[in-house]
């Protein structure tokens, strides 16, 4: 059986640990490609010569051409400017606009059947973008940032309660941004809810942290932003596409009356498998619920706006 093949697109923080993180799984070769000269080449022969160690026989290449990435089942987007001083909010969207609308177009032109799953901020206007600059179907365009985000709510949770993350179910929806909507009604540990189990004072701050989760680590690392959940998300959304395990996991899907909500990538349960995002789940929601996330998908709506302008 030929291996798969997963291309990331950007061999930063984020990429160059997700290379890392596939290629020890053992089921898929991975190729990593950046503009920058030497960095995918040097990461990519850094991974493979972990493979005698670990035991892995993924091959690992790192590129500056897209040509290497030829017919690949998956491609993660990880490339992306990061928010210099002086840039302003909309100057960030055109500039990594830019550079996944061209990413897009390579991929799709060396590999038309890939499922592309787009990790670069901000996220949600990112995954307009890629859908746009594809032309592919919404199935085979699905955005990292839920998994994340859910993660950091389940770990927040669990430290609360002092419970292993294992027995904490937990979801947040919406956008990935400061009005993603973590939902106490659905977050349970052991089956209980922990409105049953918590004040609600203390909930309520565990919401906040988790809706502040990516500033806390950028704010503690001072340069760059966080990348070991990132990439450990992007995995799992990997391992259920190219597995197949049809997983049911918090991801950015192109909602198209879903939710009440049409044209717009917002964060909600999907069922992801080998054709990618198979169905979306919709959940009962309460009425505050169903406001806090129209709240999130309305910013979401003015970056797409300021990306149509
Ligand atoms: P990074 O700065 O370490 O890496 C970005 C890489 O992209 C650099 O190596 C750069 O050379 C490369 N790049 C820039 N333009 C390119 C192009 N046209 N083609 C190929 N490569 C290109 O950044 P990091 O930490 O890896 O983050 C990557 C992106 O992921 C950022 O936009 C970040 O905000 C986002 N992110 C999103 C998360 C989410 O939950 N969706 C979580 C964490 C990060
Ligand atoms: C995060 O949530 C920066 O989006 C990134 O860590």
């Amino acid at each position: 059986m030929a291996r798969n093949k997963v291309t990331v697109v950007g061999a930063g923080n984020v990429g160059g640990t997700t290379a890392q993180r596939l290629a020890e799984r053992n089921y898929t070769d991975v190729v990593l490609v950046d503009i920058v000269e030497g960095l995918p080449q040097g990461k990519a022969l850094d991974i493979l010569q972990s493979g005698p160690i670990y035991g892995y026989d993924s091959q690992v290449t790192g590129t500056n051409d897209y040509a290497d990435t030829a017919g690949s089942d998956v491609v993660v987007i990880t490339s992306g400017s990061p928010r210099k001083p002086g840039m302003s909010r909309d100057d960030l969207l055109e500039t990594n606009q830019k550079i996944v609308g061209s990413v897009t177009r390579s991929i799709v032109e060396h590999s038309p059947d890939a499922i592309i799953v787009v990790v670069a901020n901000p996220l949600d206007a990112m995954c307009h973008v890629a859908l746009k600059d594809s032309g592919f179907p919404r199935e085979r365009v699905v955005g990292m940032a839920g998994i994340l985000d859910t993660a950091r709510y389940r770990t927040f949770i669990a430290q609360e309660v002092g419970v292993s993350v294992r027995e904490v179910n937990a979801i947040v929806l919406g956008g990935h941004g400061d009005t993603m909507v973590p939902l106490p009604s659905m977050a349970t540990v052991g089956g209980v809810p922990i409105t049953k189990l918590l004040p609600e004072d203390r909930v309520e701050a565990i919401v906040q942290r988790t809706r502040d989760g990516g500033a806390e680590i950028g704010g503690l690392l001072k340069t760059g932003s966080a990348f070991y959940a990132p990439s450990a998300a992007s995995v799992e959304m990997v391992d259920s596409i190219l597995l197949d395990q049809k997983r049911i996991l918090p991801c950015a899907v192109h909602l198209e009356g879903e939710y009440g909500i049409n044209d717009l990538f917002v964060g909600v349960p999907v069922k992801l498998g080998s054709k990618g995002v198979e169905e979306v789940v919709e959940l009962e929601l309460t009425d505050a619920e169903k406001s806090e996330l129209k709240t999130s998908a309305d910013a979401v709506q003015e970056l797409v706006n300021v990306l149509n302008g």
